[in-house]
């Protein structure tokens, strides 16, 4: 368990009691000088690491390991005044002006140049320091800084694209130039998609987002190889977003780059239907992280022991509910977790974040909770390195997200991220664990398959999701998939066009709903793929509705009213020795639920145990030792099966477990301890 640390914000006699009370806590790692480059480099080349050496000593000393940053996060003023090129530019043409933090331009020479000098300051300085146990680089590249417009990023716009299309009649094709007069006869002409009189030219929009992703790659692998060239021994790592919300880096590209897989995570409440999505997507970033760490374990960096500072209202968590969200990563795959920050700001932009030492100090919920969570944690050690194994996979892809949320689309309520977590929060509810994959990736491990709203998509990909249900494997695949090439162009022929063989399906048109418009949904009475008791039920669907014709499939579902009363919603197709299920709009969760129910059953995936709504459950298991996470999200306490010893109240459990209200569980299985503090016991 960690923290970000920032000891140059507070007065260096408070240091000292910040390492007892990290002790307490049970701390074991902080995350130091992320946002500290004007203390250390207040003027260009002088370099001041007095404090750091000091706050260093002191953390090796109380037996913390350092994860250090490279301190390159936020350029200092004086870099800024000095060279205002390296500032970045937002599709508008405004300059973004330091004051705030990460002011510069990832494309930027002058900038790499002033950070590599920083990074080769640090290792030198560090690297045989006693506390240096892991690099920082930078801090959440993208954050802010994800696509800049500037001049400097026009040109190296210009190379990329060259290294991507070698020849200009290439890229004119590509970007179907020939639509609105946007010919190019010089590769100077092209800019990045700036603000335009009208939509700007989607592949065009497409290849930036691709490319701004590519620049801060390379500028993660320029800190990374110069770290590794002085300190070969230590890893390094770059905190990722894998927040839904966050989309501005291509992650499949970037994983095989770090030594750790680390992420930062924070409870996004805006725009969220229900407390369940909030809690849903929490999941859905643990799975993803995993998937990008190869299912291995992972590190979360940053998450928040109560309210945040940057949404509109920052609610607090309940009582209880730090618990239930830190173990809910560990549960995923997680073997450190790490929290944004030590204390909480007394000023700055910051100041009503929380933190593991509220302004109140330590005779506070928060503090009680942060200890009983080191407690657990060090009661668990023989949790690290067990895996999650999942039955599911879930084909996610940030080209393809990018090119879905641009604009000119028959709906702009049709967002790349909305099926995605509907589909997963509906396995979430059914407790079975999905694994996020890249739709190149090797498959044959999963017994079904989801694919929501994959717009765009590759020959290869289309070519092996065919070859998997061929061989035996489910699929589902929702609206607004395999439209699209990778160059965004549409798969003529009928939609979805990668995918029309597969599903034994062709739409030849979209009928998107209004927003609050809903339709109403009959399932089949017989026939392959449904079942008599739906029949009893009523469904909705909404955001979208098309034309949709069998060609071998079957409708399990069809729409009562709405623009196509009568027309398939719902397909079941046998291809190959496998199914292949489509789903041509957003259907409520309910019915999602009772869908994926049978979906699941077909393709013999077992949920992880049975256990009450509002309850969740994930396996970690691996070298004969297995454990089972139950988190009680509901306001009742709950019942579960289970047979072992709970790390959480460190206890034995014979038969059934009783979890308190927002309470949780880790069954270490299997085994059943015959007193009190024994990890391992038995
Ligand atoms: C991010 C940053 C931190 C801090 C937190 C606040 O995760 O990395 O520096 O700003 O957000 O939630």
């Amino acid at each position: 368990m960690g923290c970000d640390y920032n000891p140059e914000q507070w007065p260096e006699r408070v240091w000292a009691q910040d390492v007892v009370l990290m002790r307490e806590a049970g701390i074991t790692f902080a995350t130091v000088g992320v946002f500290a480059w004007a203390l250390l480099e207040p003027e260009q080349g002088r370099f001041e690491f007095g404090w750091l050496d000091r706050a260093m000593d002191l953390l090796a000393e109380g037996g913390i390991a350092v994860n250090l940053a490279t301190a390159t996060a936020s350029p200092p003023p004086w870099l800024s005044r000095r060279y205002p090129q390296t500032l970045p530019v937002d599709r508008e043409g405004r300059t973004l002006w330091p004051g705030g933090r990460q002011a510069w331009c990832p494309s930027s020479p002058v900038f790499r140049e002033r950070a590599m000098s920083l990074v080769e300051a640090m290792a030198t300085r560090y690297a045989e320091h006693p506390a240096l146990a892991m690099w920082h680089v930078s801090n959440e590249l993208g954050c802010h800084n994800g696509r800049c417009y500037c001049d400097v990023s026009a040109a190296a716009f210009q190379t990329w694209l060259r290294a991507r299309y070698g020849d200009l009649d290439t890229l004119n094709e590509v970007w179907a130039t020939s639509f609105w007069s946007q010919r190019y006869g010089d590769w100077a002409q092209i800019l990045p998609p700036r603000l335009a009189p009208t939509h700007p030219n989607p592949t065009q929009s497409l290849d930036f987002a691709r490319f701004s992703s590519d620049a801060l790659l390379e500028y993660y692998l320029a800190e990374r190889d110069l770290l590794r060239r002085i300190t070969p021994d230590v890893p390094v790592t770059t905190n990722f977003m894998t927040l839904a919300h966050f989309s501005m880096l291509d992650y499949w590209r970037f994983a095989p780059e770090q030594d750790v897989i680390s992420t930062d995570h924070y409870l996004v409440h805006i725009d969220q239907p229900t407390e369940n999505a909030v809690r849903s997507e929490l999941a859905f970033s643990g799975d993803l992280t995993r998937s990008l760490a190869g299912g291995g374990p992972w590190f979360l960096m940053e998450h928040s022991t109560s309210a945040v500072n940057w949404q509109p209202v920052n609610r607090a968590k309940a009582p209880g509910e730090l618990l239930r969200t830190s173990l809910g990563h560990v549960a995923r795959g997680a073997d450190a977790v790490g929290y944004f920050q030590w204390r909480a700001g007394r000023a700055g932009a910051e100041k009503f974040h929380s933190g593991l030492v509220p302004h109140a100090g330590t005779d506070t919920k928060v503090w009680r909770e942060v200890v009983q969570l080191g407690g657990i944690l060090r009661r668990s050690t023989d949790l690290a390195g067990t895996r999650v194994h999942s039955q599911v996979g879930l084909l996610f892809d940030w080209p393809s997200r990018w090119a879905c949320d641009l604009d000119s689309h028959p709906s702009s309520l049709v967002r790349a991220m909305d099926a995605p977590l509907a589909l997963h929060g509906a396995l979430w509810r059914q407790a079975v664990t999905v694994d996020p994959v890249a739709p190149t990736a090797d498959l044959s491990a999963y017994r079904l398959l989801v694919v929501p709203t994959l717009y765009l998509v590759e020959d290869a990909a289309a070519a092996t999701l065919h070859e998997y249900v061929a061989a035996g494997g489910h699929v589902v695949i929702t609206y607004f998939s395999g439209i699209v090439d990778q160059n965004d162009h549409i798969r003529l022929g009928g939609y979805p066009g990668a995918f029309r063989d597969l599903l034994g399906i062709r739409t030849e048109e979209f009928f998107p709903l209004d927003s609050g418009q809903v339709v109403t949904v009959q399932p089949a009475a017989s026939g392959p793929g449904t079942e008599a008791a739906w029949t009893r039920s009523t469904w909705t669907g909404s955001l979208w509705t098309e034309l949709t014709h069998l060609d071998g499939a079957t409708a399990v579902a069809r729409y009562v009213d709405g623009p196509l009363p009568g027309q398939p919603a719902l397909t079941r197709h046998a291809h190959g020795r496998g199914v292949a299920w489509y789903l041509g709009t957003a259907l409520d969760d309910a019915a999602l639920s009772t869908v994926l129910g049978r979906v699941c059953r077909d393709a013999g995936v077992q949920p992880v145990a049975s256990v009450p709504a509002g309850v969740e459950v994930v396996r970690r298991s691996g070298d004969g030792r297995s454990f089972l996470f139950v988190l009680n999200h509901t306001p009742e306490p709950v019942r579960v099966e289970a047979h072992g010893h709970d790390l959480v109240t460190d206890t034995p459990v014979t038969g059934a477990v009783r979890i308190a209200a927002g309470g949780c569980a880790i069954i270490r299985e299997g085994l059943v301890s015959t007193g009190s503090g024994g990890a391992g016991q038995g």
